[in-house]
């Protein structure tokens, strides 16, 4: 009985006919569908009772990608086929030089397919596409989080941030200053802004990372590891944060070794020699179930729209959050590392 009360009052929680708070267009709509044959059964596992075509952000046909290493060819990539409907987190999993990586990039745009067809955000990824059509593909929509931070050292937690628009504009207008401080707000790091990565936990850095692939408000994140150096605790906190951002419309494909964090996805593509192997549906009740254990996302219901994610200690202290706002753990200020005086 109780567990009945507890599935029924939650159960609406994770429907996604939600308003998003960062668009008014309704880009949620679009997730009340899946690719069949599962195309009736919504995203928070709400049935929909019309079926809507689902909406493909990335297509692939027979893809391959051969690397060439002197005058031999490295297959990384055997004939993919993969459709991936907007509005999901899809994981890829598979043992190391199994492609992963090699795919993630092709979908970024960072390497061209040898053979086959790949679509992103409805543009075709070709060898010897236009350069400026792919530098608009990648700052219109594509992010990037990779497994090492890749944060600048000599640069703070805001000028790294700032960088993407710097590098794009040149100059840093009041705008994109805000817009910055209010990524790193909404990733928990608003309080962090004038640290270098090394006064950063792993965490936090990665935090810095997901901020900064936030700047042009990408339509898919791509994810490379994210949380491959990171604890479980650091591992929790920046889940929670991609699960937050793809209740909000944005597509996560996400590659992980950690077979733990499978049920947070809609779909784990599993891959080996280049090729997938298997195509496994996460049940959107049990992924519900583990989004919920996970603790500390609050979707409020259809009236609100908004998704916080809020720190255990503010929470038990009552202290009342702002909902559009993600407040992440707070962790202590390290002191930089002496690189030096550390070897000796
Ligand atoms: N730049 C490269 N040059 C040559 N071979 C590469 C390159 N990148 C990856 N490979 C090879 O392609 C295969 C797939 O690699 P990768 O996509 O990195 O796999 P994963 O990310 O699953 O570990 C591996 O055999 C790897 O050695
Ligand atoms: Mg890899």
């Amino acid at each position: 009985m109780v567990i009945f009360f507890v599935r029924h009052y939650l159960r609406p929680r994770y429907t996604m006919r939600v308003t998003p708070t960062t668009s008014p267009a309704t880009r949620n709509e679009e997730r009340d569908v899946d690719p069949p044959p599962a195309s009736h059964v919504a995203v928070g596992g709400v049935h929909s009772l019309t079926s809507v075509v689902p909406e493909y952000i990335v297509q692939m046909h027979n893809l391959h990608k051969t690397y060439l290493l002197g005058i031999e060819g490295v297959p990384a990539l055997r004939g993919v086929d993969l459709k991936v409907v907007k509005g999901h987190f899809v994981m890829l999993l598979g043992k190391s030089g199994s492609g992963k990586t090699s795919l993630l990039n092709l979908i970024g745009t960072i390497d061209q397919p040898t053979r086959g067809d790949l679509n992103v955000c409805g543009i075709n990824v070709k060898h010897g596409m236009n350069d400026a059509v792919v530098a608009d593909l990648r700052l219109q929509h594509l992010g990037f989080v990779f497994q090492t931070f890749n944060l600048i050292g000599s640069m703070t937690a805001f000028e790294n941030v700032m960088l993407p628009t710097l590098l794009k504009n040149g100059t840093a207008t009041a705008e994109a200053k805000a817009n910055a401080l209010r990524l790193l707000q909404r990733v928990g790091m608003g309080d962090r802004l004038d640290h270098y990565p090394s006064q950063l936990s792993g965490g936090e850095q990665q935090r810095v990372t997901i901020a900064r692939a936030l700047v042009n408000s990408p339509s898919i994140l791509l994810l490379d590891e994210p949380t491959g150096d990171l604890d479980s605790k650091n591992t929790e906190t920046i889940m929670r944060l991609l699960i937050g951002l793809n209740l909000e419309g944005v597509t996560m494909i996400m590659v992980t070794h950690d077979p733990n964090l499978k049920s947070y996805a809609h779909r784990c593509i599993h891959m080996m020699d280049g090729r997938i192997y298997n195509d496994e549906r996460i049940a959107p009740e049990v992924r519900e179930k583990n989004i919920l254990e996970l603790g500390g996302i609050d979707i409020p219901n259809q009236n609100g729209g908004k998704v916080s994610v809020v720190v255990d200690d503010a929470k038990n202290s009552g202290e009342k959050q702002d909902e559009s706002v993600i407040v992440m753990r707070r962790t202590e200020v390290r002191k930089p590392r002496k690189f030096y005086s550390d070897l000796l």
